[in-house]
């Protein structure tokens, strides 16, 4: 009887360990969605010819408030580190600004702001084309990472024809004509990324650091206000990891027919993320492939699991 008391003990401090691990583990995981149960799918037209979000599905997307009010989308890279576009931030004092992260309505009362330490705008951005428009946000308190609060993945690939399922998020206007219209809710579309020479062709302007996107369908687009939220992807051969592909940026109207929406490539700019994130004293080191070290890491525990489970036999 006793032996079996000191058998179930050593059970069951590796299981308690496993279960802690996988909990805490999905809090700093990249690119990782929630499974949410209630997941609004009213048809309401919203980003433009969008749908609700629910931020379960989306943890990453924040919302850059200035003085209050809602000024640009971003994404959480890390728990101190913001990702978003330049363009937002004309003539903006840092001091004013604010982000709102783990909530999908703007609505909600006693939301906790997060306040903004440092603005680093690209130094080669090029307010007339929009070139090279992506900005960093250093917080002054590291974010709260959990359920609902997750970072982005980010990737080098620049290969388009790699990615698949690919969404936008934000809180921009829903419809071009007439009123312009708010919403409080998060809103989500769904887009394809286009071939950069049918791009260049469609918009002259576009630069290599610029991708598009957009649906065949028109009315299917991100819009004002929603600049600066990311545009993410899952790779073909991962359908579970989120990975930022693209950053809101600009476009020719909003879902116009053949006019895709202009979005930053990311992948052109880590090796500028990871120096001004190092010099700025918060290095932010980018995962090749987050899937792998949280598998690898729960064979681990499962062998230690094992050992113990042997030598307390
Ligand atoms: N520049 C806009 C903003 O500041 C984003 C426009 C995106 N337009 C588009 N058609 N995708 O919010």
């Amino acid at each position: 009887m006793k032996r079996w008391k000191g058998r179930r003990t050593g059970l069951l401090l590796p299981l308690v360990l496993l279960l802690f691990w996988a909990y805490s583990s999905l809090a700093w995981i990249c690119g990782q969605e929630m499974h949410a149960r209630s997941q609004q799918q009213n048809s309401v037209s919203a980003i433009v010819g969008g749908k609700p979000a629910n931020i379960s599905k989306f943890p990453w997307h924040v919302g850059i408030m200035y003085h209050g009010n809602h000024l640009c989308g971003g994404s959480i890279l890390s728990e101190w580190w913001v990702l978003s576009a330049s363009h937002c931030f004309d003539q903006i004092n840092n001091s004013n600004l604010e982000i709102i992260y783990g909530r999908d309505d703007l609505s909600t009362e006693n939301m906790t702001y997060q306040k903004v330490d440092k603005l680093i705008l690209h130094p080669k951005f090029d307010d007339w084309l929009l070139d090279n428009d992506i900005a960093l946000l250093l917080l002054k308190t590291p974010l709260n990472l959990g359920i609902n609060r997750i970072p982005i993945c980010v990737s080098d690939l620049s290969d388009l024809q790699l990615w698949k399922n690919c969404w936008v998020t934000g809180w921009g206007i829903t419809n071009v004509s007439g009123i312009k219209i708010q919403p409080t809710k998060l809103q989500k579309v769904q887009v394809d990324l286009y071939r950069s020479d049918w791009c260049g062709y469609v918009l002259p302007q576009l630069t290599k650091n610029m991708l598009c996107a957009g649906t065949q369908d028109t009315g299917k687009d991100a819009c004002q206000g929603d600049s600066g939220g990311a545009l993410v992807c899952n790779k073909k051969k991962n359908k579970t990891t989120w990975y930022q592909v693209g950053i809101v940026s600009w476009g020719l109207g909003c879902g116009k027919k053949n006019l895709p929406g202009v979005y930053t490539k990311v992948s052109h700019y880590l090796k500028w993320i990871t120096k001004q994130t190092a010099k700025a004293g918060k290095p932010y080191v980018y995962e090749q492939n987050s899937a792998c070290p949280l598998v690898l890491s729960c064979w681990a525990i499962l062998f230690l699991y094992f050992v113990m489970f042997l030598l307390t036999w």
